[in-house]
C-alpha cells in the first residue's frame, strides 16, 4: 500500500508541474465545509458549472446548523451534485485533470465528507488533488467576476466564521491587518436574528427586516479612535440582547425592524470604516470584498457609496458567489498552482480551525 501511495504521489507531483503554466485544464472542486454540498468544474478563472445543494431547509427547524446532520446530508447528496456538475459542464469524469477540495476551516465531519470523497476520486482517476483554505476560496470568488483583477489590494473577508482585513500582494502572500477579537460579523447577524425571533440563516432575514426599519437604537463603537483595524462584535450583539431583555422585563415591546436596522448599520458601518482606513493607511486604492456577509444589501450599497466618494476601485462578487460554493474553491486551486503550489498527499487531514 505504501508503495502504491508513493508512486501515486510521484505521478501527482509531476502532473501538477505539467499543468502549472496552463489555464485550459479541468478542475473539479468540492466544498462541504458547512451546510452546502457543492461541486463545480472550472478552467482557470472560467466556470463551466457550479452546483450548490443547500441544506438550509433541513437545518432551519433547529435554528442553526447541526453538524452531524450536515455530515450525513453531504454523504447523501454528493453523488448527485457531482453528476449534475458534470452534466452542466458537459464533461466526463475521465476528462478532469485535478481535484480541489476545501480542507478547512469548517465543521470537521462535514469537511471530512468532501475531503475523503475528493481523495478517493483523485486516486481512482490517478490525477492530483489539492486542499484549499476556505477563506482563500472566498477571496478567489472575485477572480470569477473580475478575471483581470490584479494585486495589490485590500481585502475584507466577512463571513460566518471570519472577519478580517488583509493586504493582498499575491494569492499566496496576504498580511492580516485587522481581525475580530471575538465573534465574526456573520455570527453576530445570526445570533441577533435569533433574539429578534427571525429564522435561520439570520443574515438575509435581518437584511430584509432592516429595509422596513429606522436607525433609532444607538451603539458604542468598540476601539473608537484607537487607530487599529481590529473588530469586536460581541458587545454589539450583547447590546441587542440587552435591549430585548430590558423591554421584556418592563413589559414594553421592541421595534424589531428598527433594532435590525440599527444593528445592521452599526455592524456594517464598522466593516466599511475599518476597510477604508486600511486602504488609506496602506495607500492602496483598491478594495475587494468576500464572504457570506458580502451578500448584504446595505454593505454593498455603503461600500459603493464610500468608494465612489473616495475614488477607490471596488470589487465585490455577485451574491451567489459570496456565500459558500465550490467554484471559488476551484479557482483558488488554480491561483495556488499558478503561484507554485504542489499537489497534496493522500494523508492530508481536515483542519476545522484553519
Ligand atoms: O461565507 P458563508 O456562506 O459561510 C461561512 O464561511 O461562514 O457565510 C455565512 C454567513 C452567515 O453568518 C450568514 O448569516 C451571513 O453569511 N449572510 C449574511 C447575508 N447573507 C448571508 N449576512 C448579512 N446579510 C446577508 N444578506
Ligand atoms: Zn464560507
Amino acid at each position: 500500500m505504501e508503495n502504491l501511495k508513493n508512486s501515486y504521489k510521484k505521478r501527482s507531483l509531476s502532473k501538477i508541474e505539467s499543468l502549472r503554466d496552463r489555464d485550459d485544464y479541468l478542475i473539479l472542486a468540492i466544498e462541504t465545509s458547512c451546510d452546502e454540498t457543492a461541486v463545480s468544474i472550472n478552467q482557470g478563472r472560467n466556470i463551466l458549472s457550479s452546483v450548490v445543494f443547500s441544506q438550509i431547509e433541513i437545518h432551519k427547524e433547529y435554528g442553526g446548523v447541526v453538524p452531524e446532520i450536515a455530515s450525513r446530508n453531504h454523504v447523501e447528496a454528493i453523488d448527485n451534485v457531482l453528476n449534475q456538475a458534470l452534466i452542466e459542464a458537459n464533461v466526463k469524469l475521465e476528462d478532469i485533470d485535478l481535484i480541489a477540495v476545501t480542507k478547512g476551516a469548517g465543521l470537521l465531519g462535514a469537511l471530512l465528507v468532501g475531503l475523503c470523497y475528493g481523495k478517493a476520486l483523485a486516486y481512482a482517476l490517478d490525477i492530483p488533488f489539492i486542499g484549499v483554505n476556505h477563506i482563500k476560496g472566498h477571496l478567489a470568488a472575485n477572480f470569477i467576476k473580475y478575471p483581470n483583477l490584479d494585486y495589490p489590494f485590500i481585502c475584507l473577508i466577512a463571513s460566518g466564521g471570519h472577519t478580517e482585513i488583509m493586504k493582498v500582494e499575491s494569492f499566496s502572500n496576504a498580511e492580516i491587518l485587522g481581525e475580530t477579537v471575538d465573534d465574526a460579523v456573520g455570527e453576530a447577524f445570526d445570533k441577533v436574528a435569533r433574539v429578534l425571533g427571525l429564522s435561520y440563516p439570520g443574515g438575509p432575514a435581518i437584511d430584509n427586516l432592516a429595509k422596513e426599519g429606522k436607525n433609532t437604537y444607538s451603539f458604542t463603537r468598540p476601539f473608537k479612535g484607537k487607530g487599529h483595524l481590529n473588530f469586536s462584535y460581541s458587545g454589539i450583539k450583547t447590546r441587542v440582547i440587552n435591549i430585548a431583555h430590558h423591554a421584556k422585563q418592563k413589559g414594553e415591546s421592541i421595534r424589531p425592524a428598527d433594532l435590525a436596522r440599527s444593528f445592521q448599520d452599526e455592524a456594517i458601518g464598522f466593516l466599511v470604516d475599518n476597510t477604508l482606513l486600511a486602504a488609506k493607511q496602506n495607500n492602496i486604492k483598491k478594495i475587494v470584498i468576500a464572504g457570506g456577509v458580502a451578500a448584504n444589501s446595505y454593505l454593498r450599497s455603503e461600500f459603493l457609496r464610500v468608494c465612489i466618494e473616495e475614488n477607490i476601485e471596488l470589487y465585490i462578487p455577485p451574491v451567489n458567489l459570496c456565500t459558500d460554493n465550490a467554484a471559488m474553491i476551484g479557482v483558488a486551486a488554480y491561483e495556488q498552482i499558478k503561484e507554485g503550489a504542489i499537489s497534496d498527499d493522500l494523508s492530508l487531514d481536515a483542519n476545522p480551525s484553519l
